[in-house]
């Protein structure tokens, strides 16, 4: 089964989550800004950042991906507070492996808060 790793990250913490799971799947991984298709996959494995209760990229990858999805959301909200169905909901995941996984601030890679 050939999987692909796709991410949206800002600060970084998003793309390490999938750096490590493509190294332990030993599959290829891209930044989903650069990809246009994933017709020669069977299985894509997509994290994107949240924002607002929203996985980016999400929208993205179900509009060009038609088989196999799983999705892993990045945030600030601990693990514990995080009301899984609600993200479901809100990103339209009801019939998709969905997975949670905690990030960080990384203030000097948050573009507005450089300008202080
Ligand atoms: C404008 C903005 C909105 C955010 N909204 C949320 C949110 O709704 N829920 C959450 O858990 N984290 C939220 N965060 C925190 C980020 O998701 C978190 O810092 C994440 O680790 C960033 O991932 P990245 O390093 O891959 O860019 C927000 C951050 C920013 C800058």
């Amino acid at each position: 089964m050939k999987v692909l790793v796709t991410y949206q990250s800002k600060t970084g913490f998003t793309k390490k989550y999938a750096e490590w799971i493509s190294e332990e799947l030993k599959c290829d991984l891209k930044e989903l800004k650069s990809v246009k298709e994933v017709n020669n996959y069977d299985l894509v494995i997509h994290g994107g950042w949240i924002m607002g209760g929203i996985i980016k990229g999400v929208k993205k990858i179900k509009k060009i991906n038609s088989k196999k999805l799983i999705v892993f959301g990045v945030g600030l909200t601990p693990k514990k507070d995080i009301n899984i169905d609600k993200m479901i909901k809100d990103n339209k995941l009801e019939d998709t492996p969905f997975f949670y996984f905690e990030g960080g601030t990384n203030s000097k890679k948050m573009g507005f808060l450089e300008e202080q």
